[in-house]
This record gives C-alpha cells, sequence and structure tokens, in this order.
C-alpha cells in the first residue's frame, strides 16, 4: 500500500509569483458559464482576429510539411525578416545572429531574468509593472528593486532616481515603454540621460521590454533603446507579434541580445523548449512582410476606445485617470472611493460583471489603482462604465 506523498519541491517554488489576469479570466469564466453577463476589461489581449493571410501563411506552412523541428534560434528567413523589421521600423541595423525566436514576449524576460539572477544580485523593474518581472526576479533568488512609477509623472520613470539605485550588485535594469498596467510612456529626454548616466555603471545591463511599441497615440513616436550603439553590448530588446498582429495564443516572440549573451540564451531555449512552433514562425514572416494596414486599424479603434474609458473614469465619483500615451490599459486612481483596490476589482466583478485588475496585481506601488484594459468594443466599455458607475453610487 501506497502511503500518502512526502515531496520536497524546491524553495524558490515558494518565491514564484503569477500574473492575476489569468486568474481573474479564469474567475469571469466561470461566471459567464453560470449564465452571468461579463465584460471582460481585466486581460491584455487584442479583441480582433488575427488578419486573414497571416492565418493562411500558417496553414500553408503546415501543407508544405513544415512540421518537424526547427532550429533553436529560430528559422533563418525569419530572424532575417526580424532584422529587416528593425531597419525599418527603428532605422537601427541589426546582425540577425543576434535575434532569437521565442514561444512569446515572456520567455525572453524569463530568460534575461534566470541569466543575470541569484542570490545577491539586484535586478531593477518597474511597478506598477508587468507581474512576471518581480515574479521570475524572486525566483531566480535576486533580489528585486523596484522603480517606482507615479501618477504625477504619467507613469514614467526618472532617469536620476534609477541610476541613484544603482549598486555594484545591480546586473539588469528592466524598462518598459509603453508600459502595461499603466499606458505610460517615458519621454525620450529620460531615455537619453538613463544612457548617458549608465556609462558609469558597465556592470548594468538592460532589458528593455518593447512589445506595445506600435501602440502610440497623439502621434507620439517610440523611443526605442536600440537608438543607442553605445548600448548594444549590454542591451536586450523584447519584443514579438502578440499585441502588435493579435497573435497572443499562436506564442510567437522575439528578441536581441548582446553578442556575448546570444549562445546562452540559445542554449537557455534548447533546454527550455527546442524551438517555436514551425508553422507560426512562416505566420511570422507573413506578419512581418505582409500589409501592415491591420496594425493601424487596430490602433485607430484603441485611440478611439480610450477616449471612451478615460472620459468615462473621471466622470466617476471617486475616480481619477491619468491619459494614457499607449497601450490599451488605463490605471485609474481610485483613491477618492475610499476602497482599495482588490476590494472595487471584487465588486467590480461581481455586483457589474465587469473584470477589471487590481493594481497591486502589478506590485505594492499599484495600490490605489485599477487597470482597464480596453481591448474591448466601445459598446462594451460603455456599458461597463454605466455599471461600475452604479456599483459606485
Ligand atoms: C509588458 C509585457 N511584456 C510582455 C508580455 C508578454 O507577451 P506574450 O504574450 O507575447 O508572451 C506582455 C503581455 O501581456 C506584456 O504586457
Amino acid at each position: 500500500m501506497y502511503g500518502t506523498a512526502e515531496l520536497h519541491p524546491a524553495a524558490h517554488m515558494a518565491r514564484l509569483g503569477t500574473e492575476s489576469a489569468f486568474e481573474v479570466l479564469a474567475r469571469a469564466e466561470a461566471l459567464k458559464r453560470q449564465g452571468k453577463d461579463i465584460i471582460n476589461l481585466g486581460i491584455g489581449q487584442p479583441d480582433f482576429k488575427t488578419p486573414p493571410h497571416i492565418v493562411e501563411a500558417a496553414a500553408k506552412a503546415l501543407r508544405d510539411g513544415h512540421h518537424g523541428y526547427t532550429p533553436a534560434a529560430g528559422i533563418p528567413q525569419l530572424r532575417e525578416a526580424v532584422a529587416a523589421y528593425i531597419q525599418r521600423q527603428h532605422g537601427v541595423a541589426v546582425e540577425p545572429e543576434r535575434v532569437l525566436i521565442m514561444p512569446g514576449g515572456k520567455v525572453t524576460m524569463f530568460f534575461a531574468i534566470l541569466m543575470f539572477g541569484e542570490a545577491g544580485a539586484e535586478i531593477m523593474y518597474p511597478n506598477p509593472g508587468f507581474p512576471i518581472y518581480e515574479s521570475v526576479i524572486k525566483f531566480s533568488g535576486a533580489t528585486p528593486v523596484p522603480i517606482a512609477l507615479l501618477e504625477k509623472t504619467g507613469f514614467a520613470f526618472d532617469a536620476e532616481t534609477v541610476l541613484g539605485q544603482i549598486t555594484p550588485a545591480t546586473r539588469l535594469i528592466i524598462l518598459n515603454s509603453p508600459a502595461n498596467p499603466t499606458g505610460g510612456v517615458v519621454p525620450k529626454a529620460e531615455i537619453e540621460k538613463l544612457v548617458k548616466g549608465l556609462a558609469r555603471h558597465p556592470h548594468v545591463a538592460v532589458m528593455s521590454d518593447e512589445i506595445y511599441h506600435r501602440l502610440l497615440f497623439d502621434g507620439r513616436e517610440h523611443a526605442t533603446l536600440f537608438k543607442y550603439p553605445e548600448l548594444a553590448d549590454r542591451l536586450i530588446v523584447l519584443d514579438g507579434w502578440s499585441k502588435t498582429y493579435a497573435m497572443t495564443g499562436w506564442r510567437l516572440g522575439w528578441s536581441v541580445w548582446p553578442k556575448s549573451l546570444v549562445a546562452g540564451a540559445e542554449r537557455l531555449a534548447i533546454n527550455c523548449h527546442s524551438c517555436v512552433n514551425a508553422s507560426a514562425q512562416y505566420a511570422g514572416i507573413a506578419a512581418l512582410e505582409g500589409p501592415q494596414d491591420s496594425v493601424e486599424v487596430m490602433r485607430t479603434a484603441f485611440a478611439e476606445r480610450r477616449r471612451i474609458i478615460v472620459d468615462g473614469l473621471n466622470a466617476l465619483p471617486g475616480v481619477r485617470c491619468v491619459e494614457p500615451g499607449g497601450a490599451f490599459y488605463a490605471f485609474p486612481n481610485i483613491g477618492g472611493t475610499g476602497k482599495d483596490a482588490r476590494t472595487l476589482q471584487d465588486r467590480f466583478l461581481t455586483q457589474a460583471g465587469v473584470a477589471t485588475i487590481a493594481g497591486t496585481a502589478f506590485g505594492a506601488h499599484g495600490e490605489g489603482y485599477l487597470r482597464f484594459s480596453y481591448a474591448n468594443s466601445a459598446e462594451n466599455i460603455r456599458e461597463a462604465l454605466r455599471r461600475i458607475g452604479l456599483a459606485l453610487a
């Protein structure tokens, strides 16, 4: 007879966090199954379909027999297509050998953090920020050092503060603009100051998460870290197809690594996932090389919805929302309602049937805020605002 198992998972498992958006999604789906009418402003994914020419490229790849493993770093045509895209988009030449194809944007952050994180190391990350940064930093054994992002600066970091937090133990600084969960965009001048200051700290690497780089509003231009050749030997850029081409479920991303780190990242890929789904990689080529009008169609729709949600939130009692410059999130201050973020998240879901995410899911500096993803129809956003208004009355 077997007794009850007595297992001993490694201590780092207790340090691994999560992404609440997936938990809220599960709760929202469960409520839907009970017949409740739920509007989901929780999950951060475009509510558009992947453009048909991209889907067709994947189907063709399967019909053509691309069923096997590919090189771990990605098929050469796709790595070249990414390098050409970076040249077109950012005006910067990147060797295809430094481009790695990843199963989504997330895997790049996992690898970059594991590459630098260990006990005694410090890693800086935006807070509030994408929750996986802090989670994986803790998992790696490194000390997470938050870069506090404040409403009064439109949730952009202040370069002096970031530079002032660097110690001899700092290994990596994570940046994200346009940002999740705030929609904040870091002004170019601040990035320039940071890059200049980093000259004094050659032991510090930078991972720039630019996954929302095509989602900017009011004529803003993306300030990419690629623009600084002096940083190229310590810069990792995370990007991908998920948000730009409505491809979150395809699990396809890319990253650019300094020459000295490419082999290590590729080895992590071989140990982890072998290679990315072959047909998705062909879809990735079609996305980058095909017509780009769908990107602008989505961006325009998001811009309209941003107007509706920001104005609507600002009209609610106790709620104040700064204008997000990019991505598809609004991050209103809910301090005036007298409720904390988690209480409001639960009340909106259960009483109003509106899924949102408490700011605390994005770090301690998110208390007093809620994240609304406006990747939903204008009609649903209006209805969600109406219901939330009633729940706050
Ligand atoms: C800032 C940020 N980086 C990376 C990702 C991960 O993207 P992917 O779905 O391609 O893994 C997300 C997804 O929400 C994100 O918000």
